[in-house]
């Protein structure tokens, strides 16, 4: 007879349990497991729901560290939004590695923009100037949120703006963000507010730069998290080539990210141009800024681990908060 018990996350769980804080003090294991090799994640499969207009992602994970073994299935529907739901729909499965016994079953929406969020906090700490204050969002959504509060969290930011397609999904954003950081968020009028901004966060489905070149200020760090197709990009391929790049991942992006593949395709770039690896920065094997003009992009797409080391921070939190409910097999 089975006697297998596992617990089950809610989203509401999950608010109550995780911290951005938390979950940048995460990301920077799970880079640095991933860097030293003790991390196992292939790439992850892409089906894509062309009937649906949506992608399936598979994500697996193993991380002996922690004696787990996870897989994550996200979902973006791209019709959603105009139907009211959230773009993005995932759970998450956990296992104990050393006996595959299953151990919990969470909510992976809250996660995702958690730790998507948190990986850009871990880059912006390490590769943002020190004195930056102004902030801009392009695309006030659910990313748009956490990638907000993790810049927040890292540097002393005074102030952010907000650039969005529909001026009330925009106002929205910068009330209810106004609300939980303590700082004044604000619409953006024109595109040229941007030339204001120390970071910048591009958090959109995007097929096409959703900046001007033109309008990054020297010095800027830009953390690109949207495209996750060759397809699809949000930065400009001029930017990129002004910029020292690091990515989350080499593989992953070189397949993924339009960001990076448009302009080497275009021959703007040559794969040499990327500067490296999150973690590579976070081990200190390659530089950070080196100087105060510097532009410097992160490009993110997502990878397994950052799940997995989540969703293990869940389970340990979970326990001295006695969160989430038991299950029988
Ligand atoms: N890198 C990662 O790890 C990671 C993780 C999760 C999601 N994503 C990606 O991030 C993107 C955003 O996801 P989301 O859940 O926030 O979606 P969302 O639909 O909640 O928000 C996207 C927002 O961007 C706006 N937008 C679209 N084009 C724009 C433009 N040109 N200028 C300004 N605003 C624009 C939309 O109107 C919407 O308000 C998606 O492409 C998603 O796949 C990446």
């Amino acid at each position: 007879m089975k006697t297998n018990k596992i617990v089950f996350f809610s989203g509401n769980d999950l608010k109550a349990i995780l911290t951005m804080e938390k979950c940048i003090d995460a990301m920077k294991s799970a880079f640095m497991a991933l860097h030293s090799g003790k991390a196992a994640m292939p790439l992850r499969t892409k089906l894509e729901m062309e009937a649906d207009n949506g992608t399936a992602l598979f994500m697996p994970a193993y991380l002996p560290e922690v004696c787990k073994v996870g897989v994550k299935v996200v979902n973006m529907n791209r019709n959603n939004p105009a139907k009211g739901l959230p773009l993005i729909h995932a759970m998450l499965m956990v296992f104990d590695s050393t006996t595959g016994v299953p151990l919990a079953v969470m909510d992976g929406e809250f996660i995702t923009a958690m730790r998507t969020g948190a990986v850009s906090g871990l880059a912006t700490s390490l590769l943002a100037r020190k004195d930056a204050a102004i902030a801009a969002v392009i695309g006030p959504g659910t990313q748009g949120e956490t990638q907000l509060e993790a810049i927040c969290k890292v540097r002393a930011i005074q102030k952010a703006y907000v650039f969005g397609l529909q001026t009330e999904r925009a106002q929205n954003f910068a009330a209810k963000m106004e609300e939980k950081l303590k700082i004044p968020v604000v619409v953006a009028k024109s595109a040229d507010t941007l030339l204001k901004a120390d970071i910048i966060c591009t958090a959109t489905s995007s097929n096409k730069p959703v900046f001007n070149n033109l309008h990054v200020k020297s010095g800027a760090h830009i953390n690109g998290v949207g495209s996750y197709k060759p397809e699809m990009a949000e930065i400009p391929s001029d930017t990129i080539a002004r910029a020292k790049v690091v990515v989350d991942q080499m593989t992953g992006c070189l397949a993924e990210a339009g960001d990076i593949i448009q302009p080497i395709q275009q021959g703007i770039i040559t794969q040499d141009h990327i500067h490296g690896e999150l973690g590579q920065l976070v081990a200190g094997s390659i530089s950070s800024r080196t100087t105060e003009d510097e532009i410097t992009v992160f490009k993110s797409v997502g990878v397994a681990v950052q799940d997995l080391i989540t969703a293990d921070l869940v389970l340990h939190l979970a326990k001295e908060k006695n969160i989430g409910t038991s299950l029988m097999l």
